[in-house]
């Protein structure tokens, strides 16, 4: 082989693997983005169902409720329009509620008995009824009509189902195909779920507990796809989140926190590093240790929980987690240096289980390390890192064979 021929081979392989690196941060970046406009969504999902929660708590005027309801379903799910249709017990026929984004005033008209239609499939089917192009699918002849000008493509009724039974169907409609993913349907459903329990709150009164049960549900759905956004954008280990979630609650239990604390330290522990979101991708995913300046930045984190989550009334009380975590028993952690009891017992707890599952996982700055290791290290840092306390409960918990998930 001539020399020339070997240095253009060179050159070659060289400009391949530049195109292939290329690629790869091209790849990297749209996964990061991909996971920013996830988590984006996400925080607009919750505050769209913290408005509802408002609107279902302040008014007695199923309208306006409806209305609120209607605008989040619109603009959230970003469908042209959609409706509520009520189902009225005696005469057992869907009759329009309340609607957003129709040209005319036609489908106020909308009367359809059960089974009849896709709305009165939805609702005595007690399932979602998705059409994905109404030229091509029969429906009762009347709504047909009534839906002609509209120009309408896409379908979803969704039943409203309150204690077991069927209050309406909450329609959305759209002038252009879409494809939904899980994760559209879920909130559609969740919506719904809302819609269900206003139509159910504005009859009776007696069930406030259980709706403020049921909105919290879906608070936490939300919340646990906002974790799981998080996670991805860290390149944590699969299921660190859920992992860390579940042994906080153990190991909180075991120190005697009540079930309605424990319903902050779950919020707190899914969102425990929310504030990595202000950490830029070339600190977080660092292949190696941090310079000083680097740190400054990174030891931020949990303020910027502090300052994302205070405004968001319902998550406060779970701050303690995100805001503290870092802390150490000796006062050498951070943001605030807080010291003993002065750390909120949920962030001494979380430390524990934090670190733990941290040192289990490979990170891009080391590989995992061994149990055996990780046990040793929390033990060695009780009355350090760690309340001594909490390390022993957790401990004892290793010993009871429930640590691991
Ligand atoms: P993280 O990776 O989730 O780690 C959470 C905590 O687990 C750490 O808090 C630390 O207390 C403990 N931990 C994790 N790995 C180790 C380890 O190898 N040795 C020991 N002794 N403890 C460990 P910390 O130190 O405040 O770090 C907070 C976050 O800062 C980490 O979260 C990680 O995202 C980042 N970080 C920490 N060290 C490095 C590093 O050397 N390189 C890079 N790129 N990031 C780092
Ligand atoms: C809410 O309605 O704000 C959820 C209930 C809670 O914060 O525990
Ligand atoms: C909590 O974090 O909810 C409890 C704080 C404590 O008991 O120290
Ligand atoms: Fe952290
Ligand atoms: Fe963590």
């Amino acid at each position: 082989m001539r020399d020339e021929d070997k240095t253009k081979e060179q050159l070659v392989s060289e400009l391949t693997e530049l195109r292939q690196r290329i690629a790869e941060l091209k790849a990297a970046d749209t996964e990061r983005k991909r996971a920013e406009e996830r988590i984006q969504r996400q925080l607009q999902r919750l505050t769209a169902l913290r408005e509802i929660d408002i609107a279902i708590s302040g008014s007695s005027d199923l309208r306006v409720t409806f209305n609120v309801i209607l605008d989040q379903v619109t603009t959230q799910l970003g469908v042209d329009a959609a409706d509520v249709l009520l189902l009225h017990p005696h005469t057992q026929a869907l009759e329009y509620a309340a609607g957003r984004g129709f040209c005319s005033a036609a489908l106020q008209h909308t009367r359809l008995r059960l089974g009849e239609g896709h709305a009165g499939r939805a609702a005595l089917e007690r399932h979602i009824i998705s059409v994905p192009d109404l030229a091509e699918a029969e429906d009762g002849l009347r709504r047909s009509l009534l839906l002609a000008d509209e120009g309408f493509t896409t379908y979803h009724g969704v039943p409203l189902i309150a204690k077991g039974q069927v209050k309406g169907v909450l329609e959305v409609f759209h002038r252009a195909p879409i494809d939904p993913d899980q994760e559209w349907l879920d909130f559609l459903e969740t919506l719904a779920g809302q819609a269900a329990i206003a139509i159910d709150n504005s009859t009776l009164f007696d069930n406030l507990q259980r709706s403020n049960f049921e909105l919290s549900l879906a608070y936490d759905t939300t919340l646990e796809g906002w974790a799981k956004a998080l996670e991805l954008r860290d390149m944590e280990t699969e299921g660190h989140t859920r992992r860390v979630t579940e042994m906080t609650l153990r190991l909180a239990r075991a120190m005697g926190m009540s079930e309605a604390e424990l319903v902050h330290v779950r919020r707190g522990a899914l969102l425990h590093d929310i504030g990595k979101i202000g950490i830029p991708d070339s600190i977080l995913r660092k292949p190696g240790p941090l310079t000083e300046e680097e740190w400054d930045i990174m030891r931020q984190h949990p303020v910027y929980a502090y300052e994302m989550l205070l405004p968001i009334a319902h998550l406060r009380p779970a701050l303690d987690i995100p805001y503290y975590h870092h802390e150490k028993w000796d006062g050498t952690g951070y943001p605030r240096g807080l010291k003993g009891r002065q750390i909120p017992l949920a962030a001494r707890v979380f430390a524990v289980v934090d670190v733990w599952d941290a040192l289990l996982s490979g990170r891009p700055y080391r590989p995992a390390w061994p149990e055996e290791k990780a046990t040793e290290y929390i033990r060695e840092q009780a009355e350090k890192h760690f309340d001594p306390q909490v390390a022993e409960a957790f401990m004892e918990l290793e010993m009871e064979g429930v640590r691991e998930l």
